[in-house]
């Protein structure tokens, strides 16, 4: 399963790829605002930094300029992946900017019926969104089985799922289960994966049985 962080944070980026778990970002119009940085400037610096790739997102609305925005973003770099929305012009650019040969990913998926539309339209990627779902007090990881259980009955399907709006490491632990092809993830939630009382709790008995050696590794 490949991991992406949901981030426009440069410095978050750097230090996540020193662990070397990091595969690609993923970016949104939210995102880029709070970085509050220029879109181009952000995604050309993040795009040099990560050798997977990096979603960046459109912000028109109606197919002809969200396939001009999308061509001058993917200008940016070669692992530039351009993020539309899934709306009937959404689909429309993927449709178009697929066909010239420019990576996509499909994003606000709320559906498995969505998510068929997004891979007959060639997507790279569909983004169905699990915790806005979970918000709105429906299962969200109920549509990631759906999808991926849709899209193995079709082998032409070459589409990723990528599950999204992830809020805790239970969504991705199930999203594993599932066999999602990748994860975009906040960073809090990266770091809180990390965790567990119990490694906290042993590593405090080592260090403490080790200082009592009075030995040094160094
Ligand atoms: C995905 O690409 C989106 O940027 C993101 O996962 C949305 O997450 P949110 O619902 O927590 O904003």
């Amino acid at each position: 399963m490949k991991f992406f962080v949901d981030t426009a944070d440069v410095e978050e980026i750097k230090g996540l790829l020193e662990t070397g778990l990091l595969d690609g970002v993923t970016t949104n119009p939210s995102l880029i605002a709070k970085s509050g940085r220029n879109i181009l400037d952000v995604l050309a610096e993040i795009c040099e930094l990560v050798p997977g790739p990096v979603s960046g997102e459109v912000t028109a609305t109606d197919a002809a300029t969200m396939i001009k925005e999308g061509e001058k973003l993917a200008t940016i770099a070669p692992n530039l992946v351009v993020k539309l929305p899934l709306t009937f012009d959404g689909i429309k650019a993927c449709y178009a900017l697929t066909s010239k040969g420019i990576k996509t990913n499909v994003t606000l998926c709320f559906s498995a019926n969505q998510a068929l539309l997004a891979a007959k339209a060639g997507a790279t990627y569909i983004s169905p969104f699990v915790g806005r779902l979970d918000d709105i007090g429906t299962n969200g990881m109920d549509l990631i089985s759906d999808i991926c259980e849709i899209y193995a009955m079709y082998p032409d399907i070459e589409t990723e799922v990528l599950v999204a709006s992830i809020r805790s490491p239970l969504h991705l632990q199930e999203a594993a289960k599932m066999g999602a092809d990748v994860a975009t993830i906040p960073p809090k939630v990266i770091h809180q994966v990390f965790g567990h009382p119990l490694t906290d709790k042993g590593l405090d008995a080592f260090m403490k049985d080790w200082a009592s050696t009075g030995q040094s590794i160094l």
